[in-house]
């Protein structure tokens, strides 16, 4: 058999590593491998999964509040997720459904079965390398009866055919001899947070080419699997079924010397994807694809695919391969997670990377991740707005079931964007996201000068959002409007008075109405009577948001000079943190119980350094540091949103020790394998923070939402001797070097 040993050269700038199976950590190492191309998503989970880590064990999850949940599945959670595949749950609401695993290839030689938990294993190396994302695993597996095998395993989720995953797996016989037994299959027997979804699986076909599952899930969708094997050398298979499991089997005795390689296809496809034909001829069509092209072309194909994405997107840093590793890992998984031809759906809080959450979209998305897009690849931008426009009708339902007329976006948002919070508090009070949204469009639209989105979609987001607030505020008796029982960023106060954060929002959200309804009205009578027709729009509306908008409070302290959180902030109980927060490494809710938590004056996360962030010309640089000094002491950051938002005010004020602590802290929060952050999926709002954190933070860039050239005011970290990244910006696009020296801005087409 022939010699074909695979060559790998572990870039410790590009390849995140794992050197040593530890059943404590795999978890964590599952969800930051997770692998995706925008349609679908895997986790980074062993071909063989790990014994005694049952998929399929059901049990009742309760809504709870995620930061503190102690989850389940301890060793190993596969992942198998297809953005707007979801299902209902009876307590959780709508939630992605975790399908079936195709990932699955199972080694047998001489009766002994590989398994990571009981097998020896020696030169154990899995590594993910980022360019292109191809997910590796090397080892030598030493079997009980003296043979020896290196093992090395390659897959990645085609970038450019969307719908394919390919795995191959290297067999060299080092010493000794047996017939290897190999299994290939597809496994539904996968539960999502305990709950079963699969209301039929269908394994039956009479295709002897390939291997096929289709499920039908309780959302209704139909989602095909099939798989194809091919090896190195002849292997007679059979296809096998066991309860609901199908695999191809083979076998074939291998002695020293020997090296076979085998590779599994498995092209997917559902009822909900954009593209004609039927299931079967879809998932045909790209298997068959796949053997007449063969894994090199779809591997080139892939791979120049994640080169044109890296083109815009990666950011350099000398000096510190810690923070280079870290932003590009993060990078990865903001372009991976992304859909960006798709506007049905978005980019959930989990990153497609893991069941908590449920696969829900936050404001995570518009106030985190978007400005990374609006400057690498504005479409993408786009389209995640657009998601937003679509989901109108149901941010309509969610104002009418709170008694509102117009628009209430979902704090929690799935497919329809109706809520899909589960939690009363987050639900009801935690409304600023509806305000977010409109923020984030005009980022948007002052970015690119695409102001032709805010005429087409934006208007109707507006004017129905705009009704929704009119109603939501109420008048005092000095005739000014207030924003009463709000839960702002940070949810550990849960029903406030006048959040600074929401109000400004909310203010600025219906000036904008205001202004643009003006706007029309004096540029373009014909389309004005159309909004008017559509919406059905009354003028004495646009009086009321104008009045709304100039009369809605913003708390402020003068005495002080410091922007209280909310109006009533001074009067929640102090708090003694040391006596509390026994264990810094865990988060601080654990330590209090909610109901004292929300009387007190605790932060979950930034919520004034928030508003200051996207408001910076609001506020003179001695309230930035007021407002620093003030809140930092009493937040826990108990939020994966909170680091970043601090780090990138601590860098403006030039406080860089702060900032390199605040930077460190963004990068563990998935990156440590120490802290296991990754294992209930990515934190990917703190992916976009991070790359908020160097480009705001550490380049100093002013936000494009205001101003119209590229603006930047650095401060490097003490070891960055040189930043360079390149920016999207009015159509354009432009180099950005920094050095401790200078910076330099040069337009690149
Ligand atoms: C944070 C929210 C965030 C959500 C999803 C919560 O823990 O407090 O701000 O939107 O997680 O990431």
């Amino acid at each position: 058999m022939s010699k074909k040993n695979q060559t790998h050269v572990v870039d410790n700038l590009w390849c995140i590593e794992e050197n040593r199976f530890n059943q404590d950590t795999n978890k964590h190492f599952e969800g930051l491998f997770t692998q995706g191309n925008g349609y679908m998503h895997v986790r980074g989970s062993f071909e063989e999964g790990l014994r005694g880590a049952a998929q399929d064990e059901e049990y009742m999850r309760m809504p709870a509040n995620v930061t503190l949940e102690q989850p389940r599945h301890t060793k190993s959670k596969w992942g198998t997720f297809i953005p707007g595949i979801v299902g209902k749950h009876p307590l959780l609401k709508e939630e992605i459904i975790n399908l079936p695993y195709f990932l699955g290839i199972d080694l047998i030689i001489a009766d002994e079965e590989l398994n990571m938990e009981a097998s020896t294993i020696r030169e154990y190396k899995r590594w993910l390398d980022l360019r292109d994302g191809c997910l590796y695993r090397s080892l030598i597996w030493e079997t009980e009866q003296g043979i020896d095998l290196k093992l090395c395993y390659k897959r990645f989720v085609s970038m450019e055919e969307k719908h394919l995953c390919l795995q191959q797996v290297q067999i060299e016989v080092l010493s000794g001899e047996g017939i290897l037994d190999i299994r290939c299959g597809i496994n539904p027997e996968v539960r999502t947070n305990g709950f079963n979804h699969f209301k039929e699986v269908l394994t039956e076909d009479n295709n002897s080419e390939y291997i096929c599952t289709k499920t039908i899930t309780d959302g209704g969708n139909s989602v095909l699997m099939l798989s194809g094997i091919s090896a190195s050398e002849n292997i007679c298979w059979s296809r096998l079924t066991q309860n609901q499991r199908i695999f191809f089997s083979g076998s074939r005795l291998l002695k020293a010397g020997d090296c076979l390689e085998i590779q599994k296809v498995t092209s997917v496809v559902t009822d909900r994807d954009l593209e004609e034909g039927t299931l079967i001829e879809r998932g045909e069509k790209y298997l068959k694809y796949f053997f007449k092209e063969g894994w090199e072309k779809i591997y080139e194909r892939h791979s120049r695919a994640w080169d044109s994405k890296w083109l815009y997107s990666d950011i350099e840093i000398t000096g510190d391969d810690e923070a280079q590793l870290a932003i590009r890992t993060y990078i990865y998984h903001l372009i991976r997670a992304n859909s960006e031809n798709d506007s049905r759906v978005a980019i959930c809080a989990k990153g497609y990377a893991g069941e908590a959450y449920f696969g829900h979209y936050f404001w995570d998305t518009e106030i985190n991740m978007l400005p990374f897009f609006i400057h690498t690849n504005p479409q993408a931008a786009r389209n995640l707005l657009m998601y937003r426009y679509n989901t109108l009708e149901g941010a309509r339902k969610n104002a009418l079931e709170n008694g509102y007329e117009g628009a209430k976006y979902a704090w929690e948002a799935s497919v329809t964007g109706e809520e899909q919070c589960p939690c009363w508090q987050y639900a009801d009070h935690e409304i600023h996201i509806t305000a977010d949204i409109i923020y984030a469009m005009y980022h948007y639209v002052n970015s690119t000068e695409d102001i032709a989105f805010v005429r087409n979609f934006g208007v109707d987001m507006m004017v129905e959002t705009a009704r929704y607030w009119v109603q939501r505020v109420d008048r005092n008796k000095d005739g000014y409007y207030e924003l009463l029982g709000v839960m702002g960023p940070d949810e550990y106060l849960p029903i406030t008075r006048n959040n600074a954060f929401t109000n400004r929002m909310v203010k600025f959200s219906l000036e904008k109405t205001a202004d643009l309804l003006q706007k029309i009205k004096q540029e373009d009578a014909k389309g004005y009577l159309e909004i008017e027709n559509r919406l059905g729009l009354k003028e004495l509306e646009i009086e009321k948001i104008k009045e709304v908008a100039e009369k809605l409070i913003l708390p402020y302290d003068e005495n002080t000079d410091i922007v209280p959180q909310s109006e009533d902030f001074e009067s929640y109980a102090d708090v003694d943190f040391n006596a509390i927060w026994k264990d810094r490494t865990k988060p601080f809710g654990n330590f209090i119980s909610q109901e004292k938590n929300y009387r007190s004056k605790a932060l979950k996360q930034a919520d004034v350094l928030e508003l200051m962030l996207l408001y910076p010309d609001d506020f003179t640089r001695e309230q930035l540091t007021n407002a620093y000094d003030y809140y930092e002491p009493i937040t826990t950051h108990d939020s994966s949103l909170s680091a970043s938002v601090h780090g990138i005010v601590a860098a403006w004020m030039g406080r860089m020790p702060e900032a390199e602590k605040f930077l460190k802290k963004v990068m563990d929060i998935d990156m440590s394998e120490e802290k296991k952050g990754a294992a209930e999926g990515i934190h990917i709002a703190n992916c976009g923070g991070l790359w908020q954190m160097i480009v705001y933070g550490f380049a100093g860039l002013k936000s494009a939402m205001w101003c119209d050239e590229i603006q930047l005011a650095p401060h490097l970290p003490d070891k960055w001797t040189k930043l360079e990244f390149t920016l999207a910006w009015h159509g354009k696009r432009y180099r950005i070097t920094v050095t401790k020296e200078k910076h330099e801005i040069t337009e690149l087409y």
